[in-house]
């Protein structure tokens, strides 16, 4: 059947190892720290515990761009409910890799929160402020519920006390990118987690 993939294709490509030496997108990556079958693991229980948590009810699902939009369309596949999406931007970072504690709005909602169960999506706690500022900025536009679930979270350096429902991994307190997460824009699309080899970048 012309124009077909093959099936034996198909399971080649599902079979190939995450990590390939001759992959341009990996040059940086001093190593893997989560893999690609470990997070779609996670977000498969995850989203079967939303749907059990959220059951009759609609859920609007609230991404921070950009780091959330690889786990948004993942998580979104796994709950099993009726919902509704939207994305706001934030900007906390420029290209460092430490907290500089201000965040931007870039782009606000398309959706009016009042009386909706909001469920915020998040790459990465880090020191928390981020989250801690949208929290506070979301709950002012009085949804039904808010609560936060977010891929990862460093242990131990949370400036400021945040209740987060759900959490995919607690990771020590390095600095990351992959599935979402940058380092100067770059490397968002690798399909897991890992760090950085210490020359790619200068921590000032
Ligand atoms: P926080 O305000 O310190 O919690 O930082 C929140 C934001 O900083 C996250 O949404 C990420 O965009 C970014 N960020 C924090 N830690 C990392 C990391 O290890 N790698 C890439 N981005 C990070
Ligand atoms: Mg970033």
């Amino acid at each position: 059947m012309e124009g077909w993939v093959a099936l034996s294709e198909l399971e080649d490509a599902v079979h190939a190892p995450s990590v390939d030496a001759a992959d341009a997108r990996e040059r940086d990556i001093e190593r893997v720290l989560i893999t690609e079958q470990q997070i779609q693991d996670k977000l498969r229980e995850l989203g079967e515990q939303i749907t059990r948590d959220y059951e009759g009810r609609e859920l609007l699902l609230l991404g921070v761009l950009k780091g959330a939009f690889v786990m948004m369309a993942d998580l979104s596949r796994h709950i099993r409910l009726p919902l509704e999406v939207d994305f706001m931007a934030v900007a906390s970072y420029g290209a460092a890799t430490k907290t500089s504690g201000v965040v931007r709005i870039l782009k606000d909602l398309d959706h009016d929160l009042e009386g909706r169960d909001v469920l915020l999506i998040e790459d990465i706690v880090d020191s928390g402020l981020t989250l801690n500022y949208l929290l506070k900025n979301l709950r002012g536009r009085r949804p039904a519920s808010l609560e936060v679930c977010a891929l990862l979270k460093k242990t131990g350096i949370q400036r400021v006390h945040l209740d987060v429902k759900y959490v995919g991994f607690e990771i020590p307190p390095d600095f990351v990118v992959g599935y979402g997460l940058d380092f100067a824009e770059r490397f968002r699309n690798l399909p897991y987690v890992g760090l950085l080899k210490s020359d790619a970048y200068s921590d000032t």
